[in-house]
């Protein structure tokens, strides 16, 4: 394992700069219409079968962050400096929410209506076969491609964040109004301005976890 070294194309310069942030600089506040393109940017992430299942709570007034500071463990630091939580849920209900997933595809005019009625019969087959596990795992690896694509988003646009998994996730759901039976939580992301560096981490090298055949 070595420190970080920077990656070796140019454009992945975000990949090593992004570091977790546990500190924030008190005075910037970030607006709602630049974490709104932030969302926006991270949403352009893969998901299965492109149904989204991701949800996004933001808590960037003092009156929210007050209710969820109960539940947030050992990250009270992050919620009193950041800017904004950013709490990430997957809606396990894909099988209901795919229609308005495809007809969209059918308003761009990617798919016919009858191409999408197709499509999401298979989705919907394939879906139902599903056990509840699979489904978790499923909703949770979408759920982590959009989490990294916002922290890097931020990172373009000159902010830091930390993921944030330790908290009290029903307690954190119920202060925000998340019915848990439908959403699940997946991950909290502070952002916010850097007040401090991150810390240096390492990594695994490719050969100690990788098999090549
Ligand atoms: C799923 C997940 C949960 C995490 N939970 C926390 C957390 O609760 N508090 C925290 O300070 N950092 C948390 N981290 C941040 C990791 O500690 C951090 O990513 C790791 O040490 C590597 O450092 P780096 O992000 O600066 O590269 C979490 C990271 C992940 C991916």
């Amino acid at each position: 394992m070595g420190i970080i070294k920077s990656t070796i194309n140019k454009a992945n310069r975000i990949l090593s700069d992004r570091r977790s942030i546990r500190k924030y600089d008190e005075t910037v506040k970030i607006s709602r219409s630049e974490l709104e393109s932030i969302i926006q940017d991270a949403m352009t992430a893969p998901s299965s079968f492109n149904l989204q299942p991701w949800r996004f709570v933001v808590i960037d007034t003092p009156e929210a962050k007050e209710k969820v500071k109960p539940y947030m463990m050992f990250n009270l630091q992050q919620l009193e400096t950041s800017s904004a939580i950013i709490a990430v849920y997957a809606d396990k209900k894909v099988a209901e929410t795919a229609d308005q997933v495809l007809s969209q595809g059918v308003e761009k005019g990617l798919r016919t209506e009858e191409q999408k009625q197709q499509l999401k019969d298979m989705i919907l087959s394939y879906i139902s076969s599903y056990t509840p596990e699979r489904l978790a795992n499923s909703l949770m690896m979408d759920c982590g491609f959009v989490c990294i694509q916002l922290m890097l988003s931020a990172k373009a646009c000159g902010y830091d964040t930390c993921p944030i998994g330790g908290y009290d996730r029903q307690g954190f759901s119920d202060a925000v109004g998340m019915d848990t039976e439908r959403y699940m939580p997946a991950l909290l992301i502070s952002i916010g301005k850097a007040a401090e560096d991150g810390k240096a981490s390492t990594r695994y090298s490719v050969d100690a976890v990788t098999k090549w055949m």
